[in-house]
């Protein structure tokens, strides 16, 4: 049925998770230094709590010292505030994550920018984004879901994407504008699309490689792709059981799979494609940070 190469993100994940298993434990043995990952999530919306368990079961699994903060769901911006300001001056956490999105009445912007650069393994805040901006991808720390969506993207076209057009459908600060940068920086010519472009379906076709991140299930269909393109789907719906007369709830991303398949060249599967590549990318910003800290 399905003519593209699946890729698999979850074999290409281990393979980064067991190298930074190797590069943590080679830290520890020369300079003592044993790698540390906080992780906070507040309130009790449930896939942030699968994706924060899943964060810190790999932690474990990389030899970090792996420390989850849960806060209760009226947790104040003050306490919030106070949790950061205390692990950004612990010299045993080298990495801080904020699971999002937060409830509604904390500001999840002030909170993020609060998080020391050093330390800001999302690499959401401005002086990570900055750099992702201006071309520094060697002193930052690029954001998770992005990164691993490039290192995707190289395994098929290597590292020099001159010639090609990529379209990244979606603009936000966690991974739209960040995956656009990173494409631009490996040469490819980039069109940002996004719920108020016009003529969607028109745009996709001009894609060699598509990435969509809209939050909207099956959205991408198979007319809308060039054949022959790479495609990287970002998206996570939850399509509960009742909705589709089906027996059980499933996941399925923002790419019509069985469609497009038909036509792209290689396909990232929901799950298993771009998932695992934010957890393992997690990882790696996380022994980076760990590493700068001893010089
Ligand atoms: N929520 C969904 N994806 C992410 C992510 O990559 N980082 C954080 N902090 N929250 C998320």
């Amino acid at each position: 049925m399905t003519g593209s190469t699946v890729i698999d993100g979850t074999m290409i994940a281990a393979s980064v998770v067991e190298n930074v298993k190797t590069a943590a434990a080679a830290l520890e043995t020369e300079h003592g230094v044993k790698t540390g990952l906080a992780v906070i999530i507040v309130g009790d919306d449930p896939a942030s709590h699968t994706y924060v368990a899943a964060k810190s079961r790999v932690a474990r699994e990389c030899g970090f010292a792996s420390v989850q903060h849960t806060l209760c769901a009226d947790t104040t911006q003050d306490e919030l505030a106070a949790l950061v300001e205390t692990l950004n001056s612990d010299p045993h956490i080298h990495g801080i994550l904020v699971q999002l999105p937060l409830p509604k009445h904390l500001n999840s912007e002030r909170i993020i920018q609060s998080i020391s650069a050093e330390k800001d393994v999302d690499g959401l805040g401005v002086v990570n984004a900055g750099k992702l901006a201006i071309g520094d991808t060697k002193t930052g720390l690029v954001s998770c879901t992005p990164a691993g969506a490039m290192v995707l993207v190289r395994r098929i076209h290597g590292a020099d994407l001159s010639g090609l057009r990529a379209v990244v459908i979606g603009r936000s600060n966690l991974f739209g504008k960040p995956m656009a940068q990173l494409l631009l920086g490996a040469n490819a010519t980039v069109t940002m699309a996004h719920s108020r472009t016009r003529n969607l379906a028109d745009v996709c076709p001009e894609a060699d490689i598509l990435v969509a991140a809209v939050g909207r299930p099956e959205m991408v269909k198979g007319n809308w792709v060039k054949e022959g393109a790479t495609v990287i789907d970002v998206g996570i719906n939850r399509i509960e059981a009742a909705e589709r007369g089906e027996g059980k709830t499933r996941l399925v991303g923002d790419v019509c799979f069985n469609e497009v398949a038909e036509v792209a060249a290689a396909i990232t599967p929901v799950p298993g494609g771009v998932g695992p590549m934010t957890i393992a990318m997690l990882m790696a910003n996380t022994v980076t940070a760990s590493y700068r800290s001893v010089g």
